[in-house]
């Protein structure tokens, strides 16, 4: 039986294959792994050229035998297509492997992660591979799910992905015509009247059609997801049933992680954050981790638990800087990702391997495979914790706080010429949002703008430039229902083609906001202006709008330059709902109280009653008649907090009451059960 959702998976990448003529060392490993409290490994990552050390020629044994003897001590395998890096030999068989450039050059052969998803003869060969692993090992006791390829990402230039590229615009557009309409490209001259003259946006050709430049993002990801489900189409047909997962990496640009949500089974992600740095403070990280951990959920059908596929026991590497984790970081990051919805601490990677780029990356075990070592203590420490947590497993996270965080739009933005080439800062600005509702305890889903909107009270869409067709109307019946909508700055302004709107901006939504833009400034570094609202004066930065409050009611105004008094907080009712509109680059503390306000104004509350210190955060995972709250202290120092509600300690069965005492680095985990809520 599997024990996906049954119980936390602890483990990590595996990778014996490069100690093959070690039969100590592989005894070794299982001992040890047991020791460590690990109870699920990842195989064949990397071990195509094993499998397959000459065309055709299939050798399993390496696998059959790892997965048996670890599934005979406890330890479950995800099973690794390994079509993340390919031999040697197959690039200098089949050169179309390899990937293409943007200037026409093709690869040559070595590094990972470089392969062409177009090229059938790539496709034939992963999908002979999958399907004789997943005839070899689909229905084998000791594997709970598959693991497809590793880190997905990156672009390739080759005529077969041209040829795919204008097959893909063809059923998008249906005639070269509309293309031209839609990609406007009268601009300059550059109509196309042929499909072979379409090319693929590059530095040494055209990048200044933006409709081109979205639709070739659109289709590399697509031609990403595609390769994906070939692959798991080739599992299927070797006749494995088992859940497929690959493993994603977080706020990745080159990827609308969305492509995969109708693919894979689960989502899986890899998350390397560099903690202790002088650039920001843990708390900070934090906060960035936790939206990107919340972003990774809802990248999955229903925002089912998901897996940490990835982390580092210590180091990474290839950090600027490898700083060693502080005592008690490892427990604490680990048990972050859990608290948002994990079900698994896995890293990245068992046992150092002795060459090569990754030999000074941090792993379970050092080079001297001792047992004797802080790193293996940690580890050891978080299994225990993870067995004692058992009955969180397969909790859910179910915040009624949403924020919009649109792959397409950030691609849309990101290539926009003004109104800040300089930066347009949208990952920031959404991270901003999100940090200020986790500061207050409230959590919230991080979804793409074709999500359902029904589970939640409360939706911020931070500068929702693009707006693709049913985006404004879901929102409109989002406020209309009930629902607390803040929009602000740069919204509605262009259409899924990057096409700017004719007529009043935010498109389709002026009516819901009641009120419409007239023009957008942008301040230089060290240039601001500011507002006061309820009694707090704030600091406006880089954008500021200026619109005219048609039927909004002015909640705060500019308080300098022509555009003084002027508004930058609004809100509308409309329908059963509010819809709250900020016109400017506002510093946290505007967020802040704004959500203090409206959240629970529109039925959203932190999920503790409690006061918290300054980088102290709480989140929430909810089973059928049971709240788990992780209490998590991102400060180096002890803090108190202030609780005005009796909770249980999740661990030890205490009663927690008056003040709970976290020291540096300290997470808790306590309970609320249904009656108590
Ligand atoms: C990525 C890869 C791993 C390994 C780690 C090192 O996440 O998937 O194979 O290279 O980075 O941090
Ligand atoms: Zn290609």
């Amino acid at each position: 039986m599997s024990i996906l959702h049954h119980e936390f998976l602890h483990g990590g990448d595996y990778n014996p294959d490069q100690w093959l003529e070690r039969p100590d060392i592989l005894a070794q490993d299982v001992e040890q792994m047991k020791r460590a409290h690990v109870n699920t490994i990842t195989l064949g990552v990397f071990s195509w050229n094993t499998l397959e050390t000459e065309e055709g020629r299939y050798d399993f044994s390496f696998l059959e035998e790892r997965i048996r003897t670890l599934y005979e001590h406890g330890i479950y395998t995800i099973l690794a297509t390994p079509s993340g890096a390919r031999p040697i030999w197959m690039a200098y068989q089949y050169p179309e492997v390899l990937r293409v450039d943007e200037d026409g050059q093709r690869n040559l052969v070595g590094e990972r992660h470089n392969h062409c998803y177009t090229s059938p003869v790539y496709r034939e060969k992963t999908r002979a591979m999958d399907m004789a692993l997943a005839k070899r090992f689909g229905k084998h006791p000791g594997v709970i799910a598959w693991h497809i390829s590793n880190e997905f990402g990156g672009a390739c230039w080759c005529d077969k992905c041209h040829e795919a590229f204008r097959e893909f615009l063809k059923v998008r557009y249906g005639s070269l015509d509309a293309l031209n309409k839609a990609w406007w490209t009268s601009f300059w001259s550059h109509t196309y009247d042929s499909w072979e003259h379409v090319h693929a946006p590059t530095r040494r050709g055209e990048r200044a059609t933006h409709g081109l430049n979205l639709d070739w993002k659109r289709f590399c990801s697509h031609q990403t997801a595609d390769f994906c489900a070939w692959e798991k189409q080739a599992i299927r047909d070797g006749g494995s049933d088992l859940p497929v997962t690959s493993n994603f990496m977080g706020f990745y640009g080159g990827l609308n992680y969305a492509n995969f949500r109708n693919i894979l089974d689960f989502v899986s992600w890899d998350s390397y954050p560099d903690w202790h740095s002088t650039e920001q403070t843990d708390a900070d990280l934090a906060q960035e981790i936790a939206c990107t951990a919340d972003y990774m959920r809802c990248m999955q059908k229903d925002r089912q638990p998901f897996l940490l596929m990835e982390s580092t026991p210590s180091v990474t590497n290839w950090h600027r800087i490898s700083r060693l984790k502080r005592p008690g970081m490892h427990m604490l990051s680990s048990m972050q990702t859990v608290a948002h919805g994990s079900d698994s601490v896995l890293y990245f990677q068992w046992r150092k391997g002795r060459g090569a780029s990754e030999k000074f990356h941090g792993a379970v075990l050092d080079h001297d495979a001792t047992e004797e070592k802080r790193v293996f203590r940690d580890v050891q420490d978080v299994g225990k914790r993870l067995e004692s947590l058992r009955e969180i497993c397969g909790s859910l996270v179910r915040p009624r706080a949403a924020v919009i965080l649109d792959q397409e739009n950030r691609w849309a933005l990101e290539d926009c010429f003004g109104p800040r080439v300089s930066g347009i800062h949208y990952m920031e600005t959404v991270q901003q949002h999100h940090a200020a509702l986790w500061k207050l305890g409230i959590s919230a889903d991080v979804i793409d703008a074709d999500c359902s909107l029904m589970d939640y009270k409360l939706v911020v869409a931070p500068m929702l430039y693009l707006l693709r067709p049913g985006v404004a109307e879901r929102l409109q019946d989002f406020v209309e229902g009930g629902g607390t909508l803040v929009g602000t700055y740069q919204m509605g302004l262009v259409d899924e083609h990057d096409l700017c709107f004719e007529g009043r901006v935010p498109h389709g939504l002026t009516e819901v906001f009641g009120l419409h833009r007239e023009e957008i400034d942008s301040l230089w570094e060290g240039q601001s202006n500011h507002t006061v609202w309820n009694g707090t004066t704030c600091t406006l930065t880089e954008l500021c709008e200026r619109v005219h409050p048609d039927t909004a009611k002015v909640l705060s105004v500019y308080a300098e330059d022509f555009y003084a008094g002027e508004p930058v907080l609004t809100v509308h009712p409309y329908g059963k709902g509010h819809a709250y509109y900020l016109t400017a680059r506002a510093e946290d503390k505007l967020l802040t109280a704004l959500y203090r306000k409206i959240g629970p104004d529109s039925g959203v509350s932190p999920c503790m009653d409690a006061e918290f210190p300054d980088g102290v955060t709480v989140t929430e995972r909810v089973g059928s008649d049971t709240a788990w709250l992780f209490v998590q202290n991102w400060n180096p120092c002890e803090v108190f907090i202030i609780l005005h509600e009796m909770l249980i300690d999740a661990e030890s069965g205490a009663p927690v009451t008056n003040t709970l005492c976290l020291p540096g680095y300290a997470v808790r985990i306590l309970k609320r059960t249904a009656e108590k809520r």
